[in-house]
Parts: C-alpha cells; structure tokens; sequence
C-alpha cells in the first residue's frame, strides 16, 4: 500500500481508549516506570465514563455494616450465574481499596454527617445474602463518573502517560498469534501511525450504537471488540445486553437508578406501584433485567402510560426538594430538558433503553486476553490485554448491577497495571515491525474511502439499529431472531456497496462513520446470532421461547468468532469458572433467582 505512509512509535504499553478503565491501566503502568501511550478517539475526559451517574460500589460500610462476601453474592446471584466467581471475588474484595484510592486522589464524593463518602441504594445490592437492600454505591451526587474521569486524567498526566487524542485505532497489529502494536489514523490530519507495543491494553468500552436507542454515547461503537474479531478472536457472551429500566421516553437519555436509590418509584397507568408484585422483597431496587422485563410486561399488558400507553412513569415528586438538589441534581436538569418535567412536581416517563454489554473480549482477572487453542478456552493471547466494558472478565455474566460497572473500571484497570509491572521489561527490545502485518489495515481504510457504491452508511447503520432494537429486545423468541439474524447478514452483505464521499483524511467523518459502522455491524452479528444460539432464559437474556435457565447445558460462556470474507459467526464454548480465588468464600451454588 504504497499510497500510505505509517508515523511508527515505540511504547511498552499502548493502551487504546481514556475512559475510566483505560486511565487506571495506563497510570498504572506508568507509575511502574513503563513507557506509556493512551491513545484515544476523543479527548479523555470526553470518553462515555463521564456519563455514568449513579455511583460505584464497594462495601464500604459507611451507611451501617457491610461484606464484602455479601457484594460478591449478590453479584453472583445477579449475573444469574453466569459470572465466574474467582473474577467476582476478586471484584468485590478490591473494591473498598479502589474506592479509597480515588478518594485519595481527589474524587470529590458526596459526604454523610460524620464526613464519610456517602453511599446510596441500587438495584439487587443487599445485606446477609438477599435479605433486604443495602447502601453500597458510592456518590458523587449523580454525576459520579464525570469526578472520576476527571481525577483520574489529571493523575493520569502526573504519572506521565502520553496521550495521543483524536487517533482513531484502525486494527489490532498481529504477529502469528502474538499483538505486537496497533494502528491508528489521527483525525485532525489524516496521517496514520503505528504503535509498536510489548502490550496492547484494549479499553475502548462498549456498542451500544449498534441499537437505536441507547443511553451510550455516539462513540460508543466498540472499536477494540471488532478489532478482535478481525484479527481472529473471540467475544464472548455477546448475546448479553443490558437494557436500563430508566431511559428518558423518546429521547433515551440516562436517568440514574439512583434515583430509585433515593426513594424514586415506578408506576403503571392505573398509578399503581407495580414493582412490588414481582419483586415484593426489593421491589423498585430489583436487578435491572427484572425491572425491564416487570415495565415491557405492564407495557404490553395495556397498562403502559401516556396517550399510546407505551411507557412508564418514574416518581420523584414525593421527595424533598433539597434532597433532589443535593444528590440528584444532574438528572433533574436532564429530565427539564429532555422531557420538560420538573421533577419536584411531575414524574418522568422513562423506557427500558440499551446501556451496557455484559459481553466482550474474553479476560482472566489479570486482564490477559483469552483464546480457544488446542482445547484450551483459557489460552491468554501474548501481548493482548483488555479491561472495561470492552472486556469480558467475566464478573457480570447474564446481568450487571448497577453501579458495578464503575468499579470493574478501577479494580482491573489496576489489576492490568500490576500485571504489566510483574511481566514486562521497561525498554526491553521488540522485534522488527513488517508492512505484512499491517497491509490489511491500509486495504480495508483505503476500500471504504474509496468506496462509490449506492448505498449512504447512514443508511445501513439505521437499517442495523432497527433490526437489534426490534428483533433482539428485552424479550427474544427464535422468531424475533432468526429474523434479526437474517436483517444483520442483509446489511452485512450490502457493505459491498456502500457510498463514502468524502474521499479526504483530514477530519473526515463520512470515512470515520464508516469505519465505525463497520465495527458496529459485525457485533451485531455475533450478538444477535448468539441470542439465537442459545436456548434458554438467563439474566438479560429472556427467550419467550425458553423461558427458564438450562443450568445443566448452558451454564457455560459462549464464545463467538466472525469471518469477514464469508460473513459467517461461529460458536464455541468456555466453562463458567466455578471455583473461587482464595478460601475466604466458598463457591456460591445456582439457585433460583428471587428477590
Ligand atoms: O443508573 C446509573 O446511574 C447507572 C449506573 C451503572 O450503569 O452502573
């Protein structure tokens, strides 16, 4: 590809992404003394953790006594699971410590009387294993990732990391199995880098873009997971995706199930408070595929809200003024605009909307990326790591708590940084960079730029967004996905004939979207394909066709591989670890799921 030339780099560690994730990894491993670049695609403090609202939980035990063996169950119990029980051990014994080292850093929590970090309420967090709610989510009002994100850059630049903002990563640069770099396009003048790496750590979030409504942001399009899968790996358990119970109706925009934490409630047309008949013990604070599901049921059922019936409302009226300002002051002012309600007098109409991908790139509790070789599903990928929504630990199986996300952020963003400290020599030599590695980059950049065919990406990606919001919802039959199946590999097929128009490289978004498009399209195959695969009901994933959980054939991860040239998924498998890391806990046994 003589037409392009790479701008070649050489770190230790390159990690892709500056969300809350990819900041603790790369601080981490600059505070080792690794050369450390954090390449992302917008400016760090713009990545999607500055959204993330409610809080970040760790049984701090300022709001009365807490466990953490009582986090770990419930996490167990809500990954329906799913979970593998070393990771969420590891998850919820880390978590005081990690909260304490933002704290130290200079999150600015909210506090109770005595001056603690404040802590409130969220869904399926409790005390002595299911008996009543606890308050566990640490807060910074409810604007909680926004204060971390923006300590954590800050640490983040003391610690030296060198960041290189608004590069796109194009692909994954792989040496017979072993990551050695990535490549990138730096969007304000088009030129294109290579990133040579000891190891590659993908934190690039979540694709929730590949829906049509979703709290995610605009560039929340997965780049790291479809970079994985075109160079041959697996994702695993795609076909589990969060749907939050509270997005604005219409617009989709968050509304925090803090809300429901500070004593918000639900409530159907006949202006009863529904919760309490499907979940009597925890009632609005049940895990969020059950309150989704409860609001779809009600929806259905005809007792939706509104003049087509087809939403629900979310009361905070009750409470008082003051309180809403001090700890909810951010979805007030969402709620004002996106949907004209002030909360103090009025209730929000809310919709389950999409928010969290429970699956993604296969990872141990380290961070190592994981493979299938030679029998083995545990195989780690030399020089490939990945941390975050991006990454699969798997610590939240079937179904995330709320506020669980925020803290997988810190916990394995340090654990990589350790990991890369314990394995990698600073400085140390790295073999010799070839064009071969990176050619297919260039081809596949160089074809969509090119591209003059007759369909616009806007297009497609809206005929995408359609088929996932419609044919693999809250509830999914083999109906709904066989036909999902067959609306993705349509739009899959038409990439063929796509039409950019920008033929340009320096900001570029046409070509950008494209590529992003692109990422998008081939998790929603494996997504989609793999709800259809598995038969039966599990976290968020409810098939109406099987209702109940098949624990003797499908309490396993599956894992998903696309082939680009054909369009083809296939599927394999990868036990559910059922082991703990230590003797503190023993193995939680699945049970039936009730709150
Ligand atoms: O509702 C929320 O504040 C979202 C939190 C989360 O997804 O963890």
């Amino acid at each position: 590809m003589a037409a392009y030339k790479f701008i070649d780099h050489s770190y230790d560690v390159v990690v892709v992404g500056a969300g809350g994730s990819g900041l603790r990894a790369a601080l981490g491993c600059a505070e080792a003394g690794l050369k450390t670049a954090c390449v992302t695609k917008v400016f760090p403090t713009r990545s999607h953790t500055v959204a993330a609202q409610g809080g970040i939980s760790a049984s701090l035990g300022n709001m009365g006594q807490d466990d953490w063996r009582w986090h770990m169950y419930d996490t167990v119990k809500g990954s329906d699971w799913l979970g593998d029980q070393d990771a969420i051990e590891y998850l919820t014994r880390n978590a005081p410590a990690a909260v304490y080292e933002l704290e130290h850093w200079g999150v600015p929590f909210s506090r109770t009387e005595e001056g603690k970090i404040y802590q409130r309420a969220f869904g399926g967090m409790t005390k002595n294993y299911g008996e009543a709610p606890i308050q566990r989510t640490c807060a910074a009002a409810d604007r909680t990732g926004h204060a971390m994100l923006h300590t954590m850059y800050g640490q983040s630049l003391r610690k030296n990391v060198e960041f290189f903002v608004e590069y796109f990563a194009l692909d994954l640069i792989m040496d017979g199995g072993v990551c050695r770099g990535v490549t990138a396009w730096k969007l304000d003048d088009g030129t294109l880098h290579r990133f040579q790496a000891q190891k590659v750590i993908l934190a690039t979030g979540g694709y929730g873009r590949a829906y049509f409504s979703a709290t995610s942001a605009h560039t929340c399009t997965g780049d790291g997971n479809a970079m994985v899968l075109r160079a041959g790996l697996p994702l695993q358990d795609m076909e589990f995706v969060q749907f939050h119970p509270t997005g604005i109706y219409g617009a989709g925009c968050l509304i925090t199930e803090g809300a429901r934490g500070e004593g918000g409630y639900l409530t159907n047309s006949e202006g009863e408070r529904f919760m309490e008949r499907y979940a009597p013990t925890v009632k609005d604070l049940a895990p969020r595929d059950m309150v989704s599901r409860a609001m779809t049921i009600e929806i259905r059922e005809g007792r939706g809200v509104g003049p087509n019936k087809d939403h629900i409302f979310l009361h905070l009226d009750h409470l008082d003024p003051a309180v809403l300002a001090e700890r909810l002051p951010g979805i007030s002012e969402t709620a004002k605009i996106f949907a004209g309600v002030d909360v103090t007098k009025a209730p929000i109409p809310v919709l389950p909307t999409v928010h969290y991908n429970m699956g993604g790139i296969p990872t141990n509790y380290h961070g190592e990326v994981l493979t299938l070789k030679d029998g083995n599903p545990d195989t780690p990928v030399p020089g490939l790591m990945a941390v975050g929504e991006a990454a699969c630990v798997s610590v939240h199986g079937a179904n995330r708590l709320g506020s669980n996300s925020l803290i997988d952020l810190v916990v394995f963003g340090r654990a990589v940084g350790l990991r890369c400290a314990e394995t990698l020599k600073i400085g140390a030599t790295q073999p010799e960079m070839k064009d071969s590695f990176t050619d297919s980059h260039l081809a596949r950049l160089d074809r969509f730029r090119n591209a003059n065919g007759a369909s616009a990406t806007a297009e497609l990606r809206l005929d995408m967004q359609r088929a996932m919001q419609e044919d693999a919802a809250v509830f999914r039959t083999g109906e709904t996905l066989q036909s999902g199946v067959e609306r993705i590999d349509n739009v899959i097929a038409r990439r063929g004939d796509i039409k950019v128009s920008d033929r340009g490289m320096v900001w570029n978004t046409d070509l950008m979207e494209t590529l992003e498009f692109d990422n998008l399209v081939i998790q929603a195959a494996v997504t989609v394909g793999g709800a259809l695969n598995r038969p039966e009901s599990r976290g968020a994933h409810a098939r109406e066709d099987y209702p109940d959980r098949n624990d003797a054939d499908w309490m396993k991860h599956t894992l998903a591989w696309f082939d680009d040239a054909t369009g083809k998924v296939r599927f394999d498998y990868r036990p559910v670890h059922s082991y703990t890391m230590s003797d503190e806990i023993d193995y939680i046994p699945p049970k039936a799921r009730v709150y």
